[in-house]
């Protein structure tokens, strides 16, 4: 039997956090054996907001280069970047047509996006959910492992899927978000009611997969926590609860463990273990991140090769789908 599709991209938008990392990159390793999957550089999403053209391009082979090193197998997956397949533009525009402005207008995202971006609203900005919608769709994914925040857009996704397949006939794979428990949510160390975020201003509160081991420490040492010295997971303690909540996503561990591990002890050494595990775990991909980045010949052939199979699978789709909406195609 073929083997069940899986689908998922990160942004080159940032430098990228353990919230990437524990949410998304380390459960695509994980999926890589069992499934076919396609992982993708999303830059088409990143220029919806303002980019530095030089650094976007820099960003896109570390990006490429820090799929590896966590442990991607090109043997295994398509790896490549997202503005070299052209097919995910034009699926987007055709799922334009069956896409409301009321729904998009009321996502999450891009809420908080236009508060946030207030000078650029762009219609890219609002098409967002939909150019994801198309990438999923191209590859007829069934699965889409991603952090909690993205749970929204796969859904529209699934529903644009539907309401397609109602109006032209079966075209596409209804996906389904993969939302594991654990590394779903991580959260600013600074407010830690919000996710983390690699666009966060203050760097403080996130740390990136390329931070050294004293930055990692010192992170976490400043990490906001309470007043009570309990090291317990509890709604009214959120700061403490995502500092135990990486810790356990890293270690492998359940919160019971870790809450009997600390048990008598104080936040200090909390801290100090989290650190010092989230490094032990980040300081070898660095290293192999550096050797692969410095191998542009390899990068460069990766990509080649993970858009090859990712254009043949979407040019499929592709034109099945202009069949469907009565495109002419030539004879
Ligand atoms: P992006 O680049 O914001 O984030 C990449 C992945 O990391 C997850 N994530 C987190 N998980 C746990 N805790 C956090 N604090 C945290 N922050 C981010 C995200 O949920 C995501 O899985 N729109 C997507 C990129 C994309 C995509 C797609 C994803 C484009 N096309 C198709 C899936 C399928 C995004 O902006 O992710």
């Amino acid at each position: 039997m073929d083997k069940k599709i899986v689908y998922s991209a990160v942004q080159p938008s940032g430098n990228l956090t353990i919230g990437n990392y524990l949410g998304a990159i380390r459960n695509w390793v994980k999926m890589q054996s069992e499934y076919e999957c396609f992982y993708a550089i999303a830059n088409m999403h990143a220029i919806t907001v303002k980019q530095e053209p030089a650094e976007l391009r820099r960003r896109t082979l570390e990006l490429a280069a820090l799929y590896l090193a966590c442990g991607l197998d090109p043997e295994n997956c398509a790896l490549y970047v997202q503005s070299q397949i052209p097919q995910h533009a034009e699926l987007t525009w055709t799922l334009n047509t069956i896409a409301y402005v009321g729904e998009l207008s009321r996502m999450t995202q891009f809420k908080d996006k236009s508060q946030k971006h207030a000078e650029n609203i762009n219609m890219g900005l609002m098409d967002y959910p939909v150019l994801m919608a198309a990438d999923i769709l191209l590859y007829q994914a069934q699965y889409v492992p991603v952090g909690a925040d993205q749970k929204q857009h796969v859904e529209i996704a699934r529903d644009l899927a539907i309401r397609f397949n109602n109006r032209f006939g079966e075209t596409f794979t209804v996906p389904e978000p993969l939302i594991l428990k654990g590394g779903a949510k991580i959260c600013s160390l600074q407010e830690p009611t919000k996710k983390m975020s690699k666009s966060d201003e203050n760097p403080n509160a996130s740390v990136y997969l390329t931070d050294g081991k004293d930055d990692v420490l010192r992170k976490f040492r400043r990490a906001v926590t309470d007043s009570d010295n309990e090291i317990r997971v509890s709604d009214e303690k959120p700061g403490v609860s995502n500092l135990i909540n990486i810790y356990c996503a890293f270690r492998g561990c359940t919160t019971e463990e870790a809450e009997r591990e600390f048990a008598g002890k104080g936040y200090g050494d909390l801290k100090l273990a989290v650190g010092e595990t989230v490094a032990d775990v980040i300081s070898p991909i660095q290293q192999e991140q550096k050797k692969i980045l410095a191998d542009k010949t390899y990068l460069a052939e990766v990509l080649k090769a993970g858009a090859e199979k990712a254009y043949k699978a979407a040019r499929r789709t592709l034109s099945k789908v202009y069949r469907k909406v009565g495109f002419y195609q030539g004879e």
